[in-house]
């Protein structure tokens, strides 16, 4: 017969077995990981359904839930992710996610959408292969402004309270990333990879989005590293490496009628190489009216950047322009502070404003940028009101 303390160990060692089952039982539960749901990590089933489904279940799940793609090469056709989820939601992606180079899927407007979803976060160390190489030769958006456009890899449309972060995009066949109508979203730590001469493969674009945090990521595109488009409040752009690519652009405004305003952007310690612009605000000519103010570009370091500073009120690449009429778009109370290294053009201060809505308070402070290979870069201004310059003006300030 067991003496008494070697029975309490024995129902004490049962509870524990319980607890810890309970434990693990709550674990597996909560975590839907798409091999369970049929995917095959060969590169070449087409796992969609697997992933859609562990999605919809992780959905329902009331409680945090993650959605595993573990280390594997998965095919992915297109797909729409979509919310509300009863709890928060996890997508952890350690594998490679590869598009279709399908005739038929070039012609969408998304690769992967995620869509109405709160507490969403996206990480895992994986990587989203584009496949891009099998489009971008029939993007002839240069010549047709009416163009067929191509799917964006990742997008998300009104997702909130949401990050993406620990992950790799390579090779879209549009833009890699494009947030739509998202609040309090914080990108970081994403490597974005494409060739320079690859058509419209934006790093990330965001329009109609509020208290949107972009930082600690490298990006080298085709086209521009970062892009923002109409309707933003409260946007960061910190510690971005960015090149090849067009560099970090606030626009084209005032296509539309009715856009939103652009207020408050803040982009701040980016390095930029080999570039096509650096900072710049375009909108174009003639144009709707909008607002674009409180803008600070500032602690920036360029190197053989083409156009280092610019704003372009005359944008009007690919059709028809009226050139005598200006555009409609206020800018106002932009600073670029602290901005160095070299220009690969001559003129390396270009601030072209609209001669019906001048800028209004435009400061360059601490500006050194000096020509490539040696020489005197300069700047030039048109139609600024109230500007500003402080500290060291290379080139001198023609404000
Ligand atoms: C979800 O769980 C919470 C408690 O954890 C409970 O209050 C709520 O009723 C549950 N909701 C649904 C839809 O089951
Ligand atoms: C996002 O989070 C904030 C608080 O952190 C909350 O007030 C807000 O309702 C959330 N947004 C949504 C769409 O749930
Ligand atoms: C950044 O993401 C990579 C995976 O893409 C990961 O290995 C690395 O630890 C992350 N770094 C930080 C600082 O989170
Ligand atoms: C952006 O930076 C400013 C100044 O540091 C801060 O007040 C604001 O909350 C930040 N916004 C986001 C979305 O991170
Ligand atoms: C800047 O981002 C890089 C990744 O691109 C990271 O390794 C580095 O720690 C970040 N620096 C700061 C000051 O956060
Ligand atoms: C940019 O370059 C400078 C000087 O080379 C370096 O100190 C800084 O860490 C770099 N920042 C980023 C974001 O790479
Ligand atoms: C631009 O701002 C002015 C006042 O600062 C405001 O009256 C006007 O409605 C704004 N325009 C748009 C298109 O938001
Ligand atoms: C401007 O930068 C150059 C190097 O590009 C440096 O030699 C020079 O001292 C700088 N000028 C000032 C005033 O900081």
């Amino acid at each position: 017969m067991a003496s008494l303390p070697t029975f309490f160990s024995l129902i004490f060692a049962l509870v524990v077995c319980i607890l810890v089952d309970q434990a693990i039982g709550k674990d597996q539960t909560n975590i839907f990981n798409v091999v369970k749901y049929g995917a095959v990590a060969d590169g070449k089933t087409d796992d969609s359904k697997a992933i859609l489904d562990a999605w919809s279940q992780a959905c329902e799940f009331n409680g945090s839930s993650v959605v595993l793609i573990p280390h594997g090469k998965y095919m992915v056709g297109p797909m729409v992710l979509t919310g509300p989820c009863k709890g928060s939601m996890e997508f952890m992606v350690q594998g490679d996610l590869q598009a279709p180079t399908d005739e038929a899927s070039r012609y969408l407007d998304h690769w992967i959408t995620f869509r109405y979803t709160n507490q969403l976060i996206l990480h895992g160390g994986g990587t989203f292969d584009g496949q891009g190489a099998s489009a971008w030769a029939y993007n002839n958006c240069l010549r047709d402004p009416h163009c067929k456009k191509f799917p964006v890899s990742l997008r998300w449309d009104f997702v909130t309270n949401s990050s993406i972060s620990n992950i790799n995009m390579v090779n879209s066949k549009n833009f890699h990333i494009n947030l739509f109508a998202c609040q309090h979203v914080e990108v970081r730590n994403v490597t974005i990879t494409a060739p320079g001469n690859s058509p419209n493969t934006d790093g990330i674009h965001i329009a109609v989005s509020k208290e949107i945090q972009i930082s600690d990521s490298s990006i080298s595109t085709g086209d521009d590293c970062i892009s923002m488009g109409p309707g933003l409040e409260n946007i960061n752009i910190t510690n971005i490496t960015c090149g090849p690519g067009h560099g970090i652009s606030i626009g084209s405004l005032g296509d539309t009628a009715n856009e939103g305003d652009v207020i408050g952007v803040n982009v701040l310690n980016c390095n930029l190489t080999d570039t096509l612009n650096g900072v710049r605000i375009k909108t174009w000519a003639p144009s709707f009216s909008s607002n674009v103010s409180g803008i600070t570009f500032g602690n920036l370091y360029f190197t053989n950047v083409d156009n280092p500073i610019i704003i372009d009120q005359q944008y009007c690449p690919s059709r028809s322009c009226y050139q005598q009429a200006s555009s409609s778009v206020q800018i106002s109370d932009v600073k670029f502070s602290n901005i160095w290294g070299t220009s690969s053009t001559e003129v390396a201060v270009d601030l072209q404003c609209s001669e019906s809505k001048p800028c209004q308070n435009v400061e360059l402070s601490d500006i050194n940028l000096s020509l490539q290979g040696g020489g005197v870069a300069k700047s030039t201004c048109s139609n600024v009101q109230g500007g500003a310059a402080y500290g060291v003006q290379n080139p001198p300030s023609c404000l």
